[in-house]
């Protein structure tokens, strides 16, 4: 049947969302699917329903499309769709959340505060040391994120996070390397080492900068990579997360691994790490695509 390749939407990282609908679209297509680019900013999901689709492959990033409501809207129209349900896409949109659960079920998170208007940033800031990053709960490709080295830059990274997003968090510094782990059905896939040339994997450094070093293997020891593995697969069963996802992960000095969050619907960009981690294990990318949708549900 007809497949729809949801992208675009309405959030904040719809540019990126349509980079990988894109490249989603093309690869299905290349594969005899018969497979179209569907955008939920521009028509409303129930046409899914009048134009024949039996399937949806979910290439939408951040709110209005990660984080449970069209999985929600996906289910009432009967439509089978790619990755994460409802509860799991909703709990891995919202970092705050994710992290309790996972500090619960005993997973290490970086130590953290949750801010708002009338946090004593000063100590706060005594509690989680500089630098700290200061992230909205709710967004992602690091929209909103500060990495903060002085009280006056806290209220100010604070603000900027506070535009995107009514919850917003401080988190200590872990400072021995980023990390991800991809997970495509029960597997967990190589982990990925990033290398950003500037400060942090920021926005830029996520889709436009060519100077972002990736390694995978990422160099970790096998004990320490099956850690990470198992971790991942771990938090993201924590979720209750199926289908595919991407675990990120801070190392700090000693070795240690701390997770930071959940992608329930992973960048598939061509800088994108899914794919990357993918074609180690000699999986294509139009292959990865097909074994995603193989797993879509209802
Ligand atoms: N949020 C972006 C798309 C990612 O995690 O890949
Ligand atoms: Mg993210």
């Amino acid at each position: 049947g007809k497949v729809a390749v949801l992208m675009g939407g309405a959030s904040a990282e719809r540019e990126i969302s349509l980079l990988s609908g894109n490249a989603v679209l093309a690869a299905l297509r290349a594969r005899g699917v018969d497979a179209h680019a569907f955008d939920p900013a521009e028509q409303p999901l129930w046409a899914l329903h009048d134009e024949g689709f039996t399937r949806a492959f979910i290439a939408l990033h951040g709110r209005f499309g990660e984080d449970g409501t069209v999985q929600g809207a996906l289910e009432a129209l009967g439509i089978a769709y790619t990755g994460c349900g409802v509860l799991a896409s909703a709990i891995g949109m919202d970092k705050w959340r994710t992290k309790l659960l996972w500090q619960a079920a005993g997973l290490p998170v970086p130590d953290f505060r949750m801010l708002d208007e009338d946090s004593d940033f000063e100590q706060i800031a005594q509690a989680l040391g500089f630098p700290l990053f200061v992230k909205p709960a709710c967004e992602g490709s690091s929209l909103g994120v500060t990495k903060v080295r002085s009280l006056a830059e806290f209220r100010p990274a604070f603000d900027a996070a506070r535009k995107l997003d009514k919850l917003v968090m401080a988190e200590r510094f872990v400072g021995g390397g980023e990390y991800t782990c991809a997970i495509l059905g029960t597997r967990a896939l190589p982990s990925i080492k990033i290398e950003p040339a500037g400060d942090f994997y920021d926005y830029e450094a996520k889709y436009f900068r060519d100077d972002t070093v990736y390694r995978c293997p990422s160099g970790l020891s096998p004990e320490l990579e099956a850690q990470v593995g198992a971790y991942a697969l771990r938090a993201f069963e924590v979720l209750g997360g199926k289908g595919w996802g991407r675990i990120d992960f801070l190392m700090d000095e000693a070795g240690a691994p701390y997770l930071l969050e959940a992608n329930t619907a992973p960048g598939m960009t061509s800088h994108s790490l899914v794919p990357m981690a993918a074609r180690a294990v000699g999986i294509s990318f139009e292959d990865l695509c097909i074994d995603v949708l193989a797993r879509a549900s209802l």
